[in-house]
């Protein structure tokens, strides 16, 4: 009989930590990292570079056409390729985040990322994290967890990796920012955010990176062991 790959989904709310935890993961078992997140902000950075309109139907059924967004895995990061070009710090800006809940929204655009990620998981071990992975990109993963925090230690993490970057904010703006996201992302029409039923909890509120790592390599040494 043929292997089958694993997929494993990690969804959750904005800046709880699910990249961190999703790579160290994917590091760990040799598996690809895919961050979907990242892919919802190439499209919002091609949208402001060529002055798309949100309502401006045909023309972001042609931006769809021409958007090609690849994943390349260096030993240090992983590069996000827009085009060809490297947007990896680009797409992390606030101007970018201020938009990306709005374009995510868009029926079109999220058909055509979703395609795209069900393509990169068709055949290899992976793990992916997003808002509707293992909701509606993997409903039959091998292994959902679904990630939430405190709201108050998603901002003051936010505002330390935004101020790293030199960015110049309020507390109070990246407060506002991310309830605003957290608003859109669950409430929107397709796949909002939401927790799969068959999804584990883990609020890392109060854990090290390494107890997160630790609590997600038991459950996938279970998930593993029960298919
Ligand atoms: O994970 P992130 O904060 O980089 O994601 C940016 C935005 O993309 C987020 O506000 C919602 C959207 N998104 C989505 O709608 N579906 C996904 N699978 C991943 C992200």
């Amino acid at each position: 009989m043929a292997k089958q790959n694993f997929v494993i989904a990690i969804d959750g709310f904005s800046s709880c930590g699910k990249s961190t935890v999703a790579k160290a993961l994917a590091k760990k078992l040799h598996f690809v990292f895919v961050d979907s997140g990242a892919m919802y902000r190439a499209v919002t950075l091609y949208f402001m570079q060529h002055d798309i309109a949100l309502d401006d139907l045909p023309a972001i059924n042609e931006a769809m056409e021409n958007i090609h967004i690849d994943f390349v895995p260096n030993p240090n990061k992983t590069e996000i390729l827009l085009n060809g070009q490297d947007v990896s710090d680009a797409i992390r800006t606030m101007e970018i985040s201020s938009q990306v809940s709005e374009v995510s929204a868009i029926k079109q655009v999220r058909e055509a990322m979703v395609a795209q990620q069900q393509k990169l998981g068709a055949k290899r071990n992976i793990v992916m994290d997003g808002r509707d992975i293992g909701t509606t990109v993997f409903p039959k993963a091998n292994l959902k967890i679904f990630m939430t925090a405190d709201p108050y230690i998603r901002a003051e993490r936010r505002f330390a990796e935004l101020a790293a970057k030199g960015e110049q904010l309020t507390m109070e703006e990246v407060v506002e920012n991310l309830a605003h996201r957290d608003h859109i992302d669950s409430t929107r029409e397709e796949s909002p955010l939401r927790q799969a039923e068959d999804a584990i909890v883990l609020d890392n509120s109060q854990l090290s990176q390494e107890e997160q790592l630790a609590f997600v390599l038991d459950l996938y040494e279970q998930a593993k062991s029960a298919s």
